[in-house]
C-alpha cells in the first residue's frame, strides 16, 4: 500500500527477488503511469527495473487500492507517508486509514500477514492492531515491523544490497512468513536480523538518529576549523580512519535536510518526551543543524560582500543546487528554502539551477529566477553558492566560468570544488571547515 519512494522501491525490490506483487496506491493517476511503465518519482535506475517487471518478468502489477482487493493477498506492506505534524510528533493518519481500510477487507477465514514498513514510533504496531480490530473484530494476521533504510538516489541499489534486513514479530507463523520473503536475499549473503517488534521499530529511528548525529557534529567542528586553520575534510577523514567511528557521514556541509533526518530526530524526540524520557543529546543535534544552516547565511553573505569591496556588484549570483542532496529532486527541507529567502531578503538577486529538482522549486520558490542550464546560470553572475554536490558541479570547469562571471566568486557549502585548481585561477573561495583562500592571502600579507 503506497507507491511513494518506500512501496515502489519496495514492490519493484521484492519483484526483483521472484515474488509476484501488486502495488496499491489511492492515486488513479499515479497507478496509470506505473501501468504505463512511467515512473512517479524520481530515482535512478527505476525506469528500467519498473519496465523489466512490468513487461518482462511481469512480477508486478499496480492497482487502485480499495477494500474489496484486501483479501486477495497473504501479506500487505504498508508504505504509506507518516510526514511530520505540527508538534513535531510523527503524524499517524495515513496509516491510521491504510489499517482501517485492511481491516475492512481483511477475509476473517484466511490468515494475513500486515507489513508496516513506514517510519513510526515504537510501539505503533499496537495502533495498527487496534484499528485492524475495531472494523474487523474477528480478523486473523499479524502485524510486523520491517524498516526500510533506503537512501534516496541509491534507493535501488540499497534495497538490493541491504546492510542488513530488519524484521521484528512476534509469532511464529509471521516470522516464517517474513523469513520465506526474504529467503533469496540470505541465500545471496545479506543478513537477515530479526528482534521483537518494538526493537525493531526503534531500530529505524535509532538508525537515523544516530547518522544525523554524525553529521551535526562533523558540522559543528568544522566552525571550530575556520578559527584554528585546520581542515574540516581532513579531521574527518582522520577520525573515519579509526573503525569504531567510520568514515561514512562525516562529510561537512550547509546541514542535513530532505524527508527523513529533520522529521525522525524531531519525531524520536517528542515520542521520548511523551514517554518521560530526556533526550539531551538528540534535542542538542535538532538544535545544532538548525544554527548551522543559519550561521552561513551571514557567512555566505559576507564573503560576497568583502570580496566585492571596491568592485562594483549587482549582488547576483548563480545559485547551483536546490533538491536536498545530489541524485534526487526532492527538495524537502532542503538548504535551499532556507538559505536563497534569507539572501533575499539581504538584497541579492539569484538565478538557480538543479540538474533534477527545477520542477519542484519552481512550485515553492518564489522571487528567484531559473536557469536551463548550468551556463545560463552562471553567465554574467558576480558569484556562485554551491548548495548540493552534483557530480556536475563538481566538474565545472572553472577557467571557463571565468571568463563569463563578472566576479570571480565562489561559496562553496559542500566542499566539491578543487581548492587548488581555484586559487590558480585567482578566485575567492569559502568552503565549509577551512580557512577560505581569501583569508589564506590575508595571512601572508599579515605575516
Ligand atoms: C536517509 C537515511 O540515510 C536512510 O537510511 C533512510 O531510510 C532515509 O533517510 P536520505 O534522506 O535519502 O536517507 O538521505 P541521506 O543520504 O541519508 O542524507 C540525509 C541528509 O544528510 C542530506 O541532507 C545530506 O546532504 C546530509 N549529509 C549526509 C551530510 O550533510 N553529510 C554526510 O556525510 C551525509
Amino acid at each position: 500500500m503506497g507507491t511513494g519512494y518506500v512501496g515502489l522501491i519496495t514492490a519493484l525490490g521484492l519483484a526483483d527477488i521472484g515474488h509476484k506483487v501488486t502495488a496499491a496506491d489511492i492515486s488513479d493517476e499515479k497507478i496509470e503511469k506505473l501501468n504505463n511503465g512511467i515512473p512517479v518519482i524520481y530515482e535512478e535506475g527505476l525506469e528500467e527495473m519498473l519496465q523489466k517487471h512490468l513487461y518482462q518478468t511481469k512480477n508486478i502489477n499496480f492497482r487502485l487500492m480499495t477494500t474489496e482487493i484486501v483479501s486477495e493477498y497473504d501479506v500487505i506492506f504498508i508504505c504509506v507517508g507518516t510526514p511530520q505534524a505540527y508538534d513535531g510528533s510523527s503524524n499517524l493518519r495515513y496509516l491510521d486509514d491504510a489499517a482501517k481500510m485492511i481491516g475492512q477487507g481483511l477475509d476473517e477465514n484466511k490468515y494475513t500477514v500486515i507489513v508496516n514498513k513506514s517510519t513510526v514510533p515504537p510501539k505503533t504496531h499496537l495502533r495498527v492492531k487496534r484499528n485492524i480490530l475495531t472494523q474487523n473484530p474477528k480478523a486473523s494476521f499479524d502485524v510486523v515491523s520491517n524498516p526500510e533504510f533506503l537512501k534516496e538516489g541509491t534507493a535501488i541499489h540499497d534495497f538490493m544490497n541491504p546492510d542488513r534486513i530488519v524484521i521484528g514479530c512476534n509469532t511464529s507463523q509471521s516470522s516464517q512468513i517474513m523469513n520465506d520473503i526474504y529467503q533469496p536475499m540470505v541465500e545471496q549473503g545479506f543478513k537477515l536480523y530479526e528482534t521483537d517488534i518494538i526493537s525493531a521499530e526503534l531500530i529505524k529511528y535509532a538508525a537515523n538518529v544516530f547518522l544525523s548525529t554524525k553529521i551535526t557534529f562533523i558540522n559543528e567542528l568544522s566552525h571550530l576549523c575556520e578559527v584554528t586553520g585546520a581542515d574540516i575534510d581532513l579531521v574527518a577523514q582522520g577520525i573515519g580512519l579509526d573503525p569504531r567511528i567510520g568514515e561514512k557521514f562525516l562529510k561537512a556541509g550547509p546541514g542535513y535536510g530532505g524527508s527523513c533526518f529533520p522529521k525522525d530526530t524531531q519525531a524520536l524526540s517528542y515520542f521520548a518526551k511523551q514517554q518521560g524520557v530526556v533526550t539531551n543529546l538528540i534535542d542538542a543535534v535538532i538544535s545544532v543543524n538548525s544554527s548551522h544552516v543559519l550561521s552561513l547565511i551571514p557567512k555566505t553573505r559576507d564573503f560576497f560582500e568583502n570580496n566585492w569591496q571596491g568592485k562594483s556588484a549587482k549582488k547576483h549570483i548563480a545559485v547551483l543546487g536546490l533538491s536536498f542532496k545530489a541524485g534526487t529532486d526532492d527538495i524537502r527541507d532542503a538548504v535551499s528554502l532556507r538559505i536563497i529567502p534569507a539572501l533575499l531578503d539581504e538584497g541579492f538577486e539569484i538565478t538557480a539551477y538543479d540538474p533534477a529538482a527545477m520542477e519542484n522549486a519552481k512550485k515553492v520558490m518564489e522571487n528567484i529566477n531559473f536557469a536551463d542550464s548550468l551556463q545560463e546560470a552562471v553567465d554574467g553572475k558576480d558569484g556562485v553558492l554551491i548548495l548540493t554536490e552534483w557530480p556536475e558541479f563538481s566538474q565545472i570547469n572553472w577557467e571557463e566560468v571565468a571568463k563569463t562571471l563578472k566576479h570571480k566568486v565562489i561559496v562553496d557549502l559542500r566542499n566539491i570544488v578543487d581548492r587548488k585548481k581555484i586559487k590558480k585561477l585567482d578566485f575567492s573561495y569559502y568552503s565549509i571547515g577551512k580557512s577560505s583562500i581569501q583569508s589564506i592571502e590575508d595571512r601572508k600579507e599579515n605575516k
